[in-house]
């Protein structure tokens, strides 16, 4: 949690967006993108409700074998973490597909088993989304569902089922944006070889009619929550920092994950580059996830703590592919455990974006700190970056309004300084806002007519979009789309379903039935204006 909590925290005095009226499609470029996104894992599956109330008694990992396997899909290492008891003891009310297992790494004991099953109802979702008006759907592969081993066999039936996606999308005038690795990596494997494999099957079965491609989702989130603080798959951290995680070693692998991941990414675009550009002519990104930061005081030593923070979050995993290398800071702080790029790797990685995918939700305060003794004694990122984030001001103060997600605070200005910050840093390259949303929590009592009225959520996509409408109006951001996280309620990671982050209420309870809140008919409202 403190690491959740702690990745960073920053600033007040951020402007406020707009709030009502004035903004219209026709305030933003012509051709620019509005979609909704969402990920395989989170949305996959079938669903049978059970409440079951589990007691967790001991840090004793049990993996579950034998999830899901419909169509040839294989296991990944989502499905092996979420069936493992892990750190939650507390009782909890929890909706899980088989009541033969419960997990613990998950907040509420759920696995995505369940889900919202769009594997089934994908073209009733399609038919959301163009009612809504929206041009395109950011949705993820499984890789296990077209490599149910990771590498080998191609399922037959993956494809087939991603073919009718497309397809259906399309019939709609909606375009896919489509991620490979949204984090459900195939249990088998981890290698970068394995994914160009894996890619280039994608490339070759859906390129003529993808454009645009996400190569990795958040790898700074996989690099920190799995590899570090061990609250996301495959959860690995040092045994010193709780009980509960695979052993790791959270001063090296973080990095290692995170260098692979560069290198993943720049072998793919190089492969697209050279055999598919010519007839496919798409594009490839990766979707970062990054946080703005504002110093907490004024003090010389909190600001550059505050611009540390931001190199070691957007800068770790996006100066590679404009500067060859890692941030100098990185390089001094990090030392010989922050792997090298060989030279013809270096020359691989820079230049291999065609545009950077941004997933921006929140802004933190963030202070020098050099007194994270157990972190230095870990080595862990945390520690690395010699700042704390926080979503307070030294008084306690938040730093805006809180959404549900411990770490998700409400400051629309950090839309615009990030754009900003992007332009300046790397000389105006082409941005899709790859997510942006909030999450209610998943209130037992709550009637569903509450839930859709939804005004908080409406306030927070309108005024983040006039600053984002801002950033490239009046200071020339060059930003070409915007994906609304997300469709439809769905399974939140490591918070399973505690937390609701579509524009539709999915009812758990009764079938899934979806349910528009209110900021569906606002977005309607929007893409049909002029
Ligand atoms: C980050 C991830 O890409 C997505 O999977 C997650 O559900 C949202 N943001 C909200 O936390």
């Amino acid at each position: 949690l403190l690491l959740l909590v702690g990745v960073s925290l920053q600033g007040r005095c951020i402007a406020q967006g707009g709030g009502g009226g004035g903004l219209t499609r026709g305030s933003f470029p012509q051709g620019f993108v509005f979609g909704t996104a969402a990920a395989a894992y989170q949305v996959r599956g079938v669903f049978r409700l059970l409440v079951v109330v589990v007691i967790s008694i001991s840090p004793i990992f049990i993996d579950y074998e034998g999830a899901v396997k419909v169509d040839g899909r294989g296991q990944t290492i989502w499905d092996t973490f979420a069936h493992t008891f892990g750190m939650y003891t507390q009782f909890w009310f929890t909706q899980t597909h088989d009541s033969s297992y419960q997990s613990g790494k998950i907040s509420d004991f759920s696995n995505a088993d369940v889900a919202v099953d769009q594997y089934h109802r994908f073209q009733e979702d399609v038919q959301l989304m163009a009612n809504m008006g929206m041009d395109a759907y950011r949705f993820s592969i499984a890789w296990s569902r077209i490599l149910p081993n990771g590498t080998g066999q191609v399922n037959q039936a993956g494809i087939d089922h991603y073919n009718k996606v497309i397809n259906a999308l399309l019939s709609k005038g909606i375009q896919p944006y489509v991620t490979l690795y949204h984090w459900d990596l195939p249990q088998a494997l981890e290698d970068s070889n394995d994914f160009a494999a894996y890619a280039e099957t994608c490339f070759k079965a859906f390129g003529d009619r993808v454009k645009h491609w996400i190569t990795i989702n958040e790898p700074h989130t996989v690099a920190v929550q799995g590899y570090d603080a061990g609250l996301h798959a495959p959860g690995r951290c040092s045994v010193l920092l709780h009980l509960y995680c695979k052993s790791g070693n959270s001063g090296t692998e973080p990095y290692v994950v995170a260098h692979n991941f560069i290198l993943a990414h720049a072998t793919v675009s190089d492969i697209y580059r050279r055999k598919y550009k010519a007839t496919q002519n798409g594009q490839l990104g990766i979707a970062f996830d990054v946080i703005w930061y504002e110093p907490m005081t004024n003090s010389t030593i909190d600001i550059e703590a505050t611009k540390r923070a931001q190199e070691f979050q957007l800068g770790w995993f996006a100066d590679p592919f404009f500067f060859g290398d890692y941030p100098a800071t990185m390089r001094k702080r990090v030392a010989e455990r922050l792997p090298r790029f060989t030279a013809d790797e270096a020359a691989l990685v820079k230049g291999a974006l065609d545009f950077v995918g941004i997933n921006h939700y929140t802004t933190f305060y963030t202070r020098h700190n050099d007194t994270n003794i157990i972190g230095r004694l870990l080595n862990d990122t945390l520690a690395d970056t010699g700042t704390i984030s926080l979503p307070f001001d030294k008084n306690g103060k938040p730093i805006g309004d809180r959404a549900n997600s411990i770490w998700l605070y409400i400051v629309p200005g950090g839309m615009r300084k990030l754009m900003n910050y992007v332009k300046e840093r790397y000389n105006s390259p082409p941005v899709y806002i790859t997510e942006n949303g909030m999450d209610d929590s998943n209130n037992p009592f709550t009637s569903i007519q509450d839930a859709l009225k939804d005004s908080k959520r409406i306030k927070y996509h309108n005024d983040y979009l006039t600053n984002l409408d801002a950033s490239i109006k009046e200071d020339g951001c060059d930003v070409r789309g915007y994906f609304a996280w997300s469709l439809l309620d769905n399974w939140e990671w490591a918070a399973g379903y505690t937390s609701r982050f579509g524009l539709y209420f999915v009812d758990y309870k009764d079938n899934l039935k979806r349910y528009p809140k209110n900021s569906v008919q606002w977005f309607k409202s929007l893409l049909s204006s002029s």
